[in-house]
């Protein structure tokens, strides 16, 4: 089952709230927050503050995707604040495994994020259970960037452990998606697609932009 997860990092800024309601009312299954730091990615976003508001306006399921370090020192704060998923970056701890079992003491969904040049292999260590591996498609920092095609090989090399392992863990993709791309991490075996400028930016509206990301991604997971 394909969901869809579009990226608030493309919205309107001025009006966020009414924007993950929009995105919500169109079919979105999840909204990701993408917060990031000006440190382990060339860009600042959003705090704990934009989940905190977001929280009570839509019952989707909130996924804080920390671009940050130490991103331990802000698990809990976003868990406080409404997140139903925090995703933080392997390359942003020393001490993952640590950080998974905090997030999942807190209650919530743990997600752990790979960039561009990070192999699957460093996740073969991963002897907690993560419920959501991330695979970035562009190195993180901005939207309305380019899809690293260069990616597609991990993404399947990950869908392959899992599956050989029997572990049940979303396999999510953020990055440059759009109807062709989406088409092509589903065939590598994505089941989680962020979009940000592809739903956010389409002339068609939002729930037109969902449906051809779901329809191209699942008509090829069904093997049209
Ligand atoms: C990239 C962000 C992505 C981004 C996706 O650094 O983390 O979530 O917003 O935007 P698009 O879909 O436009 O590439």
């Amino acid at each position: 089952m394909i969901k869809i997860a579009p990226s608030i990092l493309s919205a309107d800024f001025t009006r966020l709230g009414e924007q993950a309601k929009a995105v919500e009312a169109a079919g979105a299954d999840r909204l990701q927050i993408d917060v990031m730091d000006g440190r382990f990615v060339p860009n600042i976003t959003f705090g704990v503050q934009a989940v905190r508001c977001l929280r009570p306006l839509v019952r989707l399921p909130l996924e804080a995707h920390l671009m940050v370090e130490p991103p331990e020192d802000f698990i809990e704060r976003f868990a406080e604040a409404g997140a139903d998923t925090i995703i933080i970056h392997q390359e942003a701890t020393p001490h993952l495994h640590r950080a998974v079992q905090h997030i999942h003491s807190l209650g919530k969904q743990a997600g752990v994020a790979l960039n561009p040049s990070t192999p699957a292999g460093t996740l073969s260590e991963m002897l907690v259970q993560r419920d959501l591996v991330l695979v970035m498609t562009v190195n993180p920092g901005f939207g309305g960037q380019k899809f690293i095609p260069e990616t597609l090989p991990k993404i399947r090399e990950i869908r392959t452990r899992l599956r050989e392992r029997g572990q049940k863990c979303e396999v999510e993709v953020d990055g440059g998606i759009n109807p062709e791309t989406a088409r092509q991490v589903a065939e590598a075996g994505a089941d989680v697609l962020v979009a940000g400028s592809a739903i956010f930016d389409s002339p068609d509206g939002y729930a037109a932009a969902i449906r051809a990301l779901r329809e191209a991604a699942q008509g090829h997971a069904a093997g049209g």
